[in-house]
């Protein structure tokens, strides 16, 4: 068997047929900057970034050069001794957070960060409730699944977490109507990644904001996919200049290098740890190889004002979208995006699908929303220069062309 064989028959049969159907039943082999090769040397132009997760590019020689060191010395720590790198880690963290944000607690992956939120909330505030958003995604854990409403992964997983409540995203009427007795606290995303790229009415966070202090309901903001620039600001919530009561960093916190998440909160949401310090815990979580690669990562988001790159490089990204769903209406629904966050409604899921592999074909990697697949995201490093930018809207024309004479007579 080859490896893709040994993937499809040991890992994950149907996600290996998605892979042949959109052309990427290929193996990976070295990646650097914002490019990535196969075994067969074909080079592809990574705008996924790992859902968001590469803000940094592949191998940012910085994080590469800080977790070698650490790597040196000592990658995991004891437990029992405390750990340098966590430590400044989390002192680091608590100054570029917004507010008042200054205890963390470290898990190893976005799903831990919105455990562990769901469960600060819950000892906080002694209720067990919870108000999550429609199209929201906050991970597969049974806690955060229990706040992503997606029929389509909840159902087989069910019993869940009882006393969650939906409400539309974007209305911040819907939060305060759904607010009960129970309600420990309100679960959103600045701007919602899975969901399809959608972005929020001006003023909704702030307006969440109001009513969750005023009814003393925690309000967790899930950065996991928007944090450390990706937006063209440090944090989304920074554009309505929002502090939450608690705030969950993964992805790029990691520099594209480690796997760390980090849930923020405000000091008074982890006074149990004075009492209770073992009461949620994990081994692997802010190690210090993890830790040393966030530090990194932090340090060279800010040096290189990563965010304004962002922000820069999404106007040009998002105009010349708008030109292309000129040239093509029958297909590009609608543009959305902020910053490097970028979303390509398609008019059908299956054209979305077609574009996506078109896209693998002439060497762009992109994805579509897990709860939206009409839309085809663009989630590329950070660090893109014009010249990438130019080089995937070059080949999304290309393959829009080739998906237009694929559909032709079908539509
Ligand atoms: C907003 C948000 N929260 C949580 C998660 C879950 O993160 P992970 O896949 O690392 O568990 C994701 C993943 O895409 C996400 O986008």
């Amino acid at each position: 068997m080859n490896t893709f064989e040994l993937y499809e028959k040991h890992v994950n049969p149907g996600l290996a047929g998605l892979l042949r159907f959109t052309g990427l039943d290929k193996i990976e082999s070295h990646a650097e900057g914002v490019y990535v090769w196969d075994t067969e040397g074909k080079r592809y132009l990574d705008f996924l970034g790992l859902y968001g997760t590469l803000s940094l590019g592949h191998r940012h020689p910085r994080v590469v050069e800080a977790v070698k060191t650490q790597l040196e010395r000592m990658p995991m720590s004891v437990r029992v001794l405390v750990s340098g790198p966590t430590a400044r880690l989390a002192a680091r963290l608590a100054e570029i957070a917004p507010g008042e944000l200054s205890m963390v607690y470290f898990g190893n992956s976005g799903t831990e960060g919105v455990e562990a939120a769901l469960k600060f909330a819950r000892f906080y505030t002694r209720k067990p409730g919870f108000i999550t958003t429609q199209g929201g995604y906050h991970g597969k854990t049974l806690g955060a699944l229990s706040v992503t409403p997606k029929e389509q992964y909840q159902q087989p997983a069910r019993p869940l977490l009882p006393g969650v409540t939906v409400v539309p995203f974007g209305d911040a009427q819907a939060v305060e109507d759904a607010i009960g007795p129970d309600t420990a606290a309100v679960i959103l995303e600045p701007i919602q990644g899975e969901g399809g790229i959608r972005l929020p009415p001006e003023g909704y966070l702030r307006e969440v904001r109001r009513i969750t202090r005023e009814r003393g309901v925690v309000m967790i903001a899930d950065e996991v996919q928007t944090g450390l620039g990706r937006t063209g600001k440090l944090w989304a919530v920074n554009w309505e200049e929002v502090e939450p009561d608690i705030l969950v960093s993964a992805k790029a916190l990691g520099g594209g290098v480690m796997p760390i998440s980090a849930t923020l909160c405000r000091p008074e949401i982890l006074s149990i740890y004075k009492t209770e310090p073992l009461i949620h815990s994990t081994t692997f979580g802010g190690n210090p190889l993890a830790a040393a690669a966030a530090l990194a990562a932090i340090e060279v988001t800010l040096a290189e004002d990563i965010p304004a790159r962002a922000l820069q490089s999404g106007q040009y990204l998002i105009t010349q979208l708008i030109g292309l769903q000129k040239a093509y209406p029958e297909f590009i629904q609608e543009v959305r995006g902020r910053g490097l966050l970028v979303g390509l409604e398609f008019s059908d899921a299956d054209i979305g699908a077609v574009v996506v592999a078109e896209l693998a074909a002439r060497g762009v990697l992109t994805a579509f929303g897990l709860n939206n697949p009409k839309v085809v995201r663009l989630e590329p490093p950070l660090i893109v220069e014009k010249l990438h930018l130019d080089e995937c809207l070059e080949a999304l024309d290309g393959a829009l062309k080739a998906t237009q004479r694929a559909f032709e007579g079908v539509l």
